[in-house]
């Protein structure tokens, strides 16, 4: 099962890809938490990384498709993978699906979660995250039990730095400009499928698994 799963930021692609990836036990990759992990380690790629990321700007193709090729290649993906904030180009589309087609492979899935800008906005500066497993947690729409506290390990719960008002503004702008001809480029394929963000977080769950299970995965 090879899942791509899209949304304008905030819209709760990690949440959900949380949930489907302990259902269906397959792998998730999101190239946000890849750049943040090299941020934190200090790498080449880190630093290359942080200058696009603090603007809410998208990092460059090529470094973006490169770090995807080598996560795809690994073992754990043998039997399907979710993706999550990539592709986000159409030229990164077009590398997947040729990353793909050379391991005689496919996308099945592009499930997009879709949410209005007021309630992204909301969703974005309110969100805390868990510093030991990066769960997501928010404030208003989804509190930890104990506060500043991650339910499931205790970690201690942060800010993301491309939170702020700010960097928000300039990450939904960046990302629309780009969503509709990815949009297309896989309704074109017959791929898409666009689910209602607004619902609760179980909810929308709910529907993105129907989804999955109508396709008889
Ligand atoms: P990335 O980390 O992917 O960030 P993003 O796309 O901006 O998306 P977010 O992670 O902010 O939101 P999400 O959809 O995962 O929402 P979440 O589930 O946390 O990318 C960061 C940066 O890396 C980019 O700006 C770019 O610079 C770079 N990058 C990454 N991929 C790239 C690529 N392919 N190409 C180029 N550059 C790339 O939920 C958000 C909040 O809402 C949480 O607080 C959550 O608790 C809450 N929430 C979730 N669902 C609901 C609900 N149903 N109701 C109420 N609240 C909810
Ligand atoms: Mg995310
Ligand atoms: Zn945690």
């Amino acid at each position: 099962m090879n899942i791509v799963l899209m949304g304008l930021p905030g819209a709760g692609k990690g949440t959900q890809a949380d949930k489907i990836v302990e259902k269906y036990e397959i792998p998730h990759i999101s190239t946000g938490d890849m750049f943040r992990a090299a941020i934190q380690e200090g790498t080449e790629l880190g630093v290359k990384a942080k200058s696009f990321m603090d603007q809410g700007a998208l990092v460059p193709d090529e470094v973006t498709i490169g770090i995807v090729r080598e996560r795809l290649s690994k073992s754990d993906c043998d039997n399907g993978f979710l993706l999550d904030g990539f592709p986000r180009t159409v030229p990164q589309a077009e590398a997947l699906d040729a990353l793909l087609s050379d391991m005689s492979r496919k996308i099945e899935h592009v499930l997009n979660i879709k949410v209005e800008k007021d309630e992204l906005i909301a969703r974005l500066t309110g969100r805390r995250i868990c510093k030991v497993c990066g769960t997501s947690y928010h404030l208003q729409f989804n509190p930890p039990k104990v506060e500043g506290k991650c339910d499931k390990d205790g970690g201690e719960l942060y800010q993301r730095a491309d939170d702020n008002p700010e960097t928000v503004t300039n990450r939904l702008e960046v990302n629309m400009n780009q969503t509709a001809p990815l949009l297309s480029y896989y309704d074109d394929k017959g791929v898409l499928t666009n689910i209602d963000g607004q619902k609760d977080i179980n909810d929308v769950f709910k529907d993105l698994d129907a989804i999955l299970q109508e396709s008889g995965q």
